[in-house]
C-alpha cells in the first residue's frame, strides 16, 4: 500500500518543476494598460510582474504578505540594477490593502496574481508542495498561528470532510476525512509527503491531476484564509484606483474565480495560450480577468 502511493508521487514529480515564469506575464501588462504611472502589485511573489511593469515605464508598490518574498524580491531587482525610485516594497496582507499604502493617491492599476509563488512551491520546509518532503505547515505569512498539520491533526471527521469537500472540491472528501482521522490515531501526520501517500492510496490516480492537489489546495486555502482575503481586498483596489485604471486578477482556481467574477459581474475570460500551458505546466489552470473603472 504504502509504495503505490509513493509511486504515483514519483511519477507526478516531473510537473512540479519549472515554476520560473510569471503567469500570463505578457497578458496581465498588456490589459495594465502600463504607462509613467503608479501600480499596485498586491502579490509580488518573485517579482516578474512587477520587474515588467517597470521596464515597460510604470512604477510599483509590492505587497506580500510572505517577508521572504521580498527579502529575495529585492535582492532580484538589485541584480537586476532597477531603479529604487521606481518601486516600494511592504510587507503585509492585501486584505489591509488601504492600510498599508497609507496615501490618498489614486493608482493606476492594481494587480492580484494569487496563490503561491516559485519560491515557496520549491522551499521544502514551507510545506506547500506534495512533491517534497516538508513539514506540512502552508503558511505565507510565517506570523500565522496555525499551519496545516494544526487543522489535519486536530481537526473532527465532519471538519475535515468540510474542508476537502468546500475548500477543496474534493470527491473523495469523506473518504479522504476518515483515512486522515484513522492514520492519526497511530501517530500524528506532519509531513507532506505522509499526507500526499494517504490521498494518493485513498483517492488513487484520477486524470492529470496529482491526487492530492484538491486536499493541499483546501488547507493552503484554510490556513490562509485565502477567500475572505480577496472578498475584503478587491472592494478596496476599486477605491484606491484612479479612473480608467485597471483591476487585474490571475486566479487559479474555481473558488476565487468566483469571487472576482461575481464582484466584476465580468463575463471575460483570458486563459492562457497552449504554448505557455506547455512550457509552463502550472500556468494551466490560471483565468485572468480584468475591469476597467469608469
Ligand atoms: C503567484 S505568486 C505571485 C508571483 C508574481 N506575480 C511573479 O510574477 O513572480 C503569489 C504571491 O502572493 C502572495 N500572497 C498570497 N496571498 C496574499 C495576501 N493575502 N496578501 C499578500 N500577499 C499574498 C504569496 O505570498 C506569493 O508570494
Amino acid at each position: 500500500m504504502q509504495s503505490f502511493g509513493k509511486n504515483i508521487l514519483r511519477k507526478w514529480r516531473w510537473k512540479l518543476e519549472g515554476y520560473h515564469r510569471s503567469v500570463l506575464l505578457g497578458e496581465v501588462v498588456e490589459a495594465l494598460n502600463v504607462r509613467d504611472a503608479w501600480y499596485i502589485d498586491c502579490t509580488i511573489g518573485d517579482g516578474g510582474h512587477s520587474i515588467e511593469i517597470i521596464r515597460r515605464g510604470g512604477k510599483v508598490v509590492g505587497i506580500d504578505v510572505d517577508p521572504q518574498a521580498l527579502k529575495r524580491v529585492r535582492q532580484r531587482f538589485d541584480e537586476a540594477g532597477v531603479d529604487k525610485r521606481k518601486y516600494i516594497l511592504v510587507q503585509g496582507n492585501f486584505r489591509d490593502l488601504k492600510k498599508l499604502i497609507q496615501t490618498g493617491t489614486k493608482f493606476a492599476g492594481v494587480l492580484f496574481d494569487l496563490g503561491v509563488s516559485s519560491l515557496q512551491l520549491e522551499t521544502p520546509e514551507r510545506g506547500f508542495s506534495f512533491g517534497k518532503e516538508g513539514p506540512l505547515d502552508m503558511r505565507m505569512d510565517p506570523a500565522l498561528g496555525v499551519r496545516a498539520l494544526d487543522l489535519i491533526n486536530a481537526g473532527g471527521r465532519k471538519e475535515l470532510y468540510e474542508l476537502f469537500s468546500r475548500l477543496g472540491e474534493e470527491k473523495y472528501s469523506r473518504a479522504l476525512a476518515d483515512a486522515v482521522v484513522r492514520a492519526r490515531q497511530v501517530r500524528p501526520l506532519t509531513t507532506t509527503m505522509e499526507l500526499a501517500g494517504l490521498v494518493a492510496r485513498v483517492a488513487g490516480i484520477r486524470g492529470k491531476l496529482h491526487p492530492a492537489t484538491r486536499v493541499f489546495q483546501a488547507l493552503r486555502i484554510a490556513v490562509n484564509d485565502e477567500l475572505a482575503a480577496l472578498e475584503e481586498a478587491l472592494p478596496q483596489a476599486l477605491e484606491v484606483l484612479d479612473k480608467n485604471g485597471r483591476i487585474v486578477v490571475v486566479s487559479f482556481h474555481s473558488l476565487e474565480d468566483r469571487i472576482v467574477k461575481h464582484f466584476f459581474k465580468s463575463k471575460e475570460l483570458i486563459i492562457p495560450s497552449k504554448e505557455e500551458i506547455k512550457d509552463h505546466p502550472r500556468s494551466r489552470s490560471a483565468k485572468m480577468r480584468v475591469f476597467e473603472k469608469t
